[in-house]
């Protein structure tokens, strides 16, 4: 088979080689995908060794998604314009990278969540890479506004000025938010992992509007629990972007593209 791979630190309990694997049996296509550790600052050197060893392939979590951009031989322009790279491609002896985080994020949302973009106001919480990764796929689906939120106010400005050719983004820190209302709000920080809770402005959910956080685990992540307190009509996890980043990847690897649904129910099922 096709050897490919998942590069991360900590890396034991990524599910992506449940993912390929589900994709591999329904596509009928011949690849072995595994994870593999790679050491904080040993990441270039993981990936060489898995070249030399055939690899066809790599997708690329955290924390090493910024070093893989700066690995890459070339870029599509989507990871051009993320500063990141979650999919490598190993051909003839160049290193070609992807991102297609905001991709499956888009998928679940106007695919999966039936919520089309176009028209609407959108609030992206966070201006780390998780946030710059998706900003370009997001105004590609044509919504009435975007706005950057972030703790830090300046991180926020300065994604918001890197996307000024393509649309006029609106940036500031939580507070700035305030008096306004959101058709999609999107969770790009890292805050859960701290246990704190953002600090959204009351009445930032419009009537109808759509919660989503790029988190997951077992139960109701604490931004959606906040959203769901605050208003938010429906809720939903990063359970859908993960396996449609997957999906995605899988496509630029192998031509095919597998269908999500399945894959999806078999991990929602895990953790419940
Ligand atoms: P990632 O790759 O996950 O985006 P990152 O680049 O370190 O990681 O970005 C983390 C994001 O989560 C940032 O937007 C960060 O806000 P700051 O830019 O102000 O640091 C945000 N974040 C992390 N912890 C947070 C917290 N406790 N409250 C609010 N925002 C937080």
């Amino acid at each position: 088979p096709d050897i490919y791979c998942v590069f991360g630190n900590p890396i034991a309990h990524s599910r992506s080689p449940a993912i390929h694997a589900a994709f591999a049996a329904s596509t009928g296509e011949d690849l072995l995908y595994t994870a593999r550790l790679a050491p904080v600052d040993g990441f270039a050197a993981a990936v060489a060794a898995f070249v030399a060893e055939g690899g066809r392939g790599a997708n690329v979590t955290v924390p090493f998604k910024e070093e893989a951009f700066r690995l890459c031989d070339e870029l599509t322009p989507r990871a051009a314009r993320a500063g990141a790279v979650n999919t490598l491609s190993f051909v003839a002896g160049r290193i070609l990278g992807d991102n297609t985080d905001g991709a499956g994020l888009v998928a679940d949302i106007a695919g999966n969540l039936g919520f089309a973009l176009s028209g609407r106001r959108i609030l992206l919480l966070g201006a780390g890479g998780a946030a710059r990764g998706v900003i370009e796929p997001l105004l590609a689906g044509a919504p009435a506004a975007l706005s950057i939120a972030n703790r830090s106010a300046d991180k926020a400005e300065a994604l918001a000025a890197a996307f000024s050719d393509i649309a006029a983004v609106d940036a500031g820190n939580f507070a700035k938010m305030a008096g306004k209302s959101f058709d999609l709000v999107i969770n790009a920080t890292s805050a859960s992992l701290s246990g704190d809770s953002l600090p959204l402005p009351p009445g930032i959910f419009a009537p109808g509007a759509l919660a989503y956080d790029m988190m997951y685990g077992k139960g109701e992540t604490p931004f959606l629990k906040l959203a769901r307190e605050q208003g938010a009509a429906r809720c939903a996890d990063g359970l859908g972007m993960l396996v449609g980043q997957a999906a995605e990847a899988f496509a630029v690897w192998r031509g095919v593209r597998p269908a999500t649904g399945p894959v999806l129910a078999m991990l929602r099922a895990a953790l419940s």
